[in-house]
């Protein structure tokens, strides 16, 4: 049984000094909270200031205003038949095809594989590139044979009056 003066004795588990130093013990432990909640908290930040980020990205990257452009008037195009424009800008070509008596629908040109570019083939009612002999249907865009992955972009259109308008478009890849 030890005395009251009688020096510590190291436990045998633990080194000496941990028994000279005990008073530190304690403080070890809370700084290891205080560590926790500091990792805890930059990790917090962290993410959120990634989610920040990735929604500013977006916010940057958004889908951009196309114009309004008038592309023919009713009945210009007979049926079966075929206009060429530029949109959304005069670098891009799309063709605009009747299909029936009331029935337009306008593609961009390029076709999606490697960018020659696409006709309409009446006979087949198809969209058709003479490159690879890929086929996108007409009455979607949507690839029907060939090498290409993607449906054609397809240039949304407003009747007004006696107007066809390309308002927008859809599945077009920004470069
Ligand atoms: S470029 Fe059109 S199918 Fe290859």
């Amino acid at each position: 049984m030890p005395k009251p003066n009688d020096p510590p004795v190291a436990k045998a588990s633990e080194p000496l000094w941990k028994d000279e130093f005990s008073v530190f013990q304690e403080r070890e432990r809370f700084v290891g909270r205080r560590q926790m909640i500091k990792f805890l908290t930059l990790t917090s930040l962290g993410m959120f200031a990634g989610n920040m980020w990735i929604l500013i990205r977006s916010w940057l990257h958004r889908e951009p205003a196309y114009p309004r452009q008038e592309i023919a008037r009713i009945g210009e195009v007979p049926v079966g038949g075929v206009k060429l424009f530029r949109y959304p800008n005069s670098k891009e070509q799309c063709l605009l095809v009747r299909t029936g008596e009331e029935d337009y629908v306008a593609y961009s040109q390029k076709c999606t594989h490697l960018s020659c570019a696409v006709y309409y083939s009446r006979e087949d009612n198809q969209l058709i590139c003479p490159c690879h002999n890929g086929r996108f249907s007409i009455r979607d865009g949507a690839v029907i044979q060939g090498p290409p992955t993607r449906a054609l972009p397809h240039v949304v259109l407003e009747r007004k009056g006696g107007e066809l308008i390309a308002i927008g478009m859809s599945g077009r890849l920004e470069s």
